[in-house]
Formats: C-alpha cells, structure tokens, sequence
C-alpha cells in the first residue's frame, strides 16, 4: 500500500514535537504539512519552534524548512493530506469545530485533545485493548455524511498507567478501584525551565483530570451496541491526581476489587501475555510486550523504566493482595509518547493496518 499523506496540527507544541520526532522515515506516513497557529504561519518550522525545541533528538532535517499553515485553513491543508494528527490548545469548542470540520473535508482526524472523547461514535482508542470501537465509525460517517472522513481520539494520558491492566483482567468483572497518579510537568506542555514552581514542588491540582481519570476507562471498558459505544457500568473508579517533579512519566497507584477475584498468579498471567493488534500485526511502534510485570519491590522507576520499548511499554509493579480491596499494584507509563504522541501513531499504524485509511 502506499504511503499516507498526513498533517501535524500544533505541531510547534510539545506533543506535536513527538509527532514530528516518531513520524521521521515512517514506513506508512509521509508528512505533508505542519501547522500551528496563526502567529506562526508562514514561518518555517525551525523559526516557529526556536528554542521551545523540547525532544532529546535535534530537528528532523525533513521538518526545519517546511512552512507552517494555519491549523485552520481547513480548506487548503484538507488538499494536502489524508490523515491529521491533531495536538492544540484552544477551547473545546474550538477544537470540535475544527476537527469535524477535517473529517468533513473527507481527512482522518486521530486526535490528542479531550473535545469529542464522549462522542458515541468516536472511538477512543487504546489499540492493543479496544479496536471492536472501530465499528463505530459506520455510524459517524453516517451522522457526518462522509466517504472517508472520520475522527478516533486517544484517551488522557493519566489513564495508561492502569487501564490495560483493567482491561487485561476484564473477564474477572473489576468492579471498584481506587487510584492516585503522580503526573509529569511534561503533560502539561511544560519543562523545568517555563514551570520553575515546580522544582521540588507537588501541587495536589490538575484540572479536569480527575473526571477524565474515572470516567474515560468505562468506555474503553465498554461495548458497541447498536452501532455507538456504550460505556461499562459496572467499575466505579475514584482518583487522585497530583503533580510532581518528574520530566516524563505518570506513575499511579492502584487498589481494585473483582466480582470474580483473580489468583495472583492468574493476575500475572493475565496481564503478561495481553496483546493485541500492534502485537500481531507488529506494528512500527508497537511494544514487543505491552504490559511489562517487574518483582522487584523498587520498580518501575520513573528514571530506570519510562523510556522501557521507545516509551510505548506498560510498566506495572508492587502487585500485592491489599487490606481493604482485592490487590494493590503500582503503573507507569510515558506521558507524551504512550500517553500521547506515540499513542496517536499507534492509533493511526492500527487504521492503516485495519483498512480503515484505504
Ligand atoms: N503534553 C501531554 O503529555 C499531553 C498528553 C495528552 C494530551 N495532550 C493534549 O494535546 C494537546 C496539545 O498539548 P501540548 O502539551 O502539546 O500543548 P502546547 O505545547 O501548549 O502546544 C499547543 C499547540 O497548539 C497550537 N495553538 C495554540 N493556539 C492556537 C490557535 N489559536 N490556533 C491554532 N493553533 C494553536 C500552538 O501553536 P503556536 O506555537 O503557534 O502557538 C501549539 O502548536 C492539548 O489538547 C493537550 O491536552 C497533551
């Protein structure tokens, strides 16, 4: 098949920097187009991200000399590309204006931003768990009137730290979950030098997180009827999300309890030889082993393990049976390239590898 044209909206930002970064010499995707806000249009791509270059790795040559276009000239970028990746910060509304706007122009959105994660027919995709949500996309192209346009978004970043081991023991019914997450300055666009606050600092607030941590796992949980998503109704999760001084990688600690309660053994079994889709189809960016198990009682450590599989690896650790739930674990997970650079690829590797961008 040949390759994909494709678009990185916000790409100037910091998960757009990831996407130029993991997009460099992609065997399916050929970037076209980067584009950011009106401010930087016209610019090259060198001059626009100047020293807010925030990746390990320099510029991708193929990036510095490419003009920005304005994320929306809909029209104009719609010529250009097949797919876009989209990572901006604008209101909500905004957000959804643009986006559907893409799909209506007959482009494939795979979306970083929060704006259509409700959507029934939107799926949100965590693509070794979830792909049976890609049925939903009939019903979208339906209500949107579209050959080929579609949006898939990815689910919060907080949430990859604990949802595939979820996921992975869906046959034992979880059933209620208790979590705390300590997240990255990195998740919010930030390093050490634009956030100095937060050098040996936790600030116990994260807006909006703690409803997207409860709340987005019951639909990757749930099922398709009908032709949308219907959420799982049968988890209750609460959660605590905090910020700390770490660069890249959100930890959680997790307490939960099952209808049908798991042996340990069966646990770490369980979660040890998930896989799914990336796996099969050995996808580009695809972990060879989604959900890493270590039995060290240090581990995983943000400094030792984020990076575990180019940062697309689930790390879990600590699991114990608990006091007042059935087990206790520990999970990590990179923010911005599982949680969402790396985890938009993915996404877009598994339509590509589906037939869904043919
Ligand atoms: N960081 C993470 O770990 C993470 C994880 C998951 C999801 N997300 C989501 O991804 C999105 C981007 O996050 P980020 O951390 O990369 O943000 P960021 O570093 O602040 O970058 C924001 C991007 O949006 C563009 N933008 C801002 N205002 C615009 C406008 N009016 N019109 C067009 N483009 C505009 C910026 O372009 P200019 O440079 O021209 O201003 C820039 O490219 C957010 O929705 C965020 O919630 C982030």
């Amino acid at each position: 098949m040949k390759k994909v044209n494709v678009g990185i909206l916000g790409a100037t930002g910091m998960v757009g920097q990831r996407f130029v970064t993991l997009l460099k010499d992609h065997p399916f995707f050929e970037v076209k187009v980067l584009c950011a806000s009106y401010r930087n249009v016209g610019k090259t791509y060198e001059e626009a991200v100047g020293s807010k270059w925030a990746m390990e790795e320099d510029i991708p040559e193929y990036a510095r000399k490419m003009v920005l276009m304005d994320v929306l000239d809909v029209e104009n970028v719609s010529k250009e590309v097949d797919l876009v990746f989209s990572a901006v910060k604008m209101e909500k509304d905004e957000i959804k204006a643009f986006e559907e706007a893409y799909a209506r122009h007959e482009v494939v959105v795979v979306s970083n931003n929060s704006a259509f994660r409700w959507g029934e027919d939107v799926p949100m995709l965590l693509p070794e768990c979830n792909v049976d949500h890609l049925k939903a996309i009939e019903h979208q192209k339906k209500r949107l009137g579209t050959k080929k346009g579609f949006i898939v978004v990815k689910p919060n970043c907080s949430i990859q730290s604990y949802t595939p081991v979820l996921y992975a023991l869906k046959e034992y019914e979880p059933t209620t979950c208790v979590i705390s997450t300590y997240q990255a300055i990195s998740g919010a666009g930030r390093t050490f030098e634009t956030w100095p606050e937060m050098v040996e600092n936790i600030i116990p607030y994260i807006g909006g997180e703690e409803e997207k941590s409860e709340k987005e796992p019951l639909k990757i949980m749930g099922e398709v009827k009908d032709g949308v998503i219907v959420p799982s109704d049968s988890l209750k999760i609460s959660c605590s999300c905090v910020r700390v001084p770490v660069l890249n990688g959100h930890t959680a600690t997790v307490r939960v309890s099952f209808k049908k309660k798991p042996t340990k053994e069966e646990f770490i079994k369980k979660i040890t030889e998930f896989k799914g889709v990336p796996q099969e189809k050995d996808l580009p960016h695809a972990p060879k082993q989604f959900i890493h198990y270590f039995t060290e009682s240090d581990r995983p450590q943000v400094k030792l393990d984020v990076d575990l599989e180019g940062g697309m690896a689930i790390m879990i650790g600590r699991l114990e049976e608990d006091n007042l739930y059935d087990y206790k674990f520990i999970g990590l997970s990179h923010n911005t390239l599982r949680g969402a650079a790396g985890g938009g690829v993915l996404s877009a590797e598994t339509l590509y590898a589906l037939g869904y961008l043919e």
